[in-house]
């Protein structure tokens, strides 16, 4: 692969920055300064550093796309733009998003080729944190707070049949939105459908914005605009276990 591709594809800068990053010297190939930004490198076996840093390389594919309302979090859909038709110009295959987004909801996606590592975000058993930004209808009480964070009956039941109630969830409250509607961040250890929205139903509110903000270590950068998405970097890789 070319070598200012390589490097695009650890978010080093713009295609233009990459190539005066080079010709200033800060990037080396097997401990050789690199001189041509158009130089083919084995992603594979050689060793790039940039300002001294080896970037790692992985055969897989990873994004954090801002999901941005009226699409949906599916691979293909007959009817509505979906989360991969975004990201068609990267020409990946088998890219799919790491849990689902409702159609109205906006905010962090994961995408990527590496179906271990989605399996690990999404498993029940691991309960990996997801943070969310909640507009809602009015104020939630001290008792509503408590019960939201306890655990609350969304109507699921066990195999048994007996309630199944939320795990313990967080919330943190924040200034209401420019339209003066509350506004709480809520963390929650699940991905049940429409978990959010459920919740907040179960103490009599509703959600009115539903914007996730982080899944596990991943935080949305706050760079990114709905419908803009980037590779992640190796600091992100690294932090979801995706590079060593
Ligand atoms: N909870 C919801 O209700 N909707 C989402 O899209 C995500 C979490």
């Amino acid at each position: 692969m070319r070598l200012d591709k390589f490097l695009a594809d650890h978010n080093i800068g713009t295609r233009k920055e990459i190539k005066e990053y080079i010709k200033n010297g800060r990037c080396k190939i097997n401990g050789n300064v690199a001189v041509r930004s158009d130089e083919k490198i084995n992603e594979n076996s050689d060793e790039i550093s940039f300002d001294g840093n080896i970037l790692s390389y992985s055969k897989n594919h990873y994004y954090m796309l801002y999901k941005p309302q009226g699409v949906v979090s599916a691979t293909t859909d007959g009817k509505n733009m979906t989360v991969l038709d975004i990201l068609a110009d990267e020409n990946v295959k088998g890219l799919s998003p790491a849990g689902r987004l409702d159609i109205d909801t906006e905010g962090l996606l994961l995408l990527t080729d590496d179906g271990q590592l989605i399996h690990r975000l999404l498993s029940p058993k691991k309960h990996v944190d997801k943070t969310y930004e909640v507009h809602i209808k009015k104020k939630l009480s001290d008792i509503d707070i408590k019960k939201l964070e306890d655990g609350v009956d969304i109507g699921d039941k066990k195999d048994d049949g007996s309630v199944y109630p939320t795990l313990p969830a967080k919330i943190i409250k924040k200034d209401a939105d420019s339209e003066g509607r509350p506004v709480i961040h809520l963390i929650i250890h699940e991905g049940r459908f429409h978990q959010v929205k459920r919740m907040l139903e179960a103490v009599g509110n509703e959600v009115l914005f539903l914007k996730r903000l982080s899944m596990g270590a991943l935080i949305l950068d706050e760079n990114l605009k709905p419908g803009e998405y980037r590779p992640l970097n190796d600091d992100e890789l690294k932090s979801i276990g995706a590079i060593k």
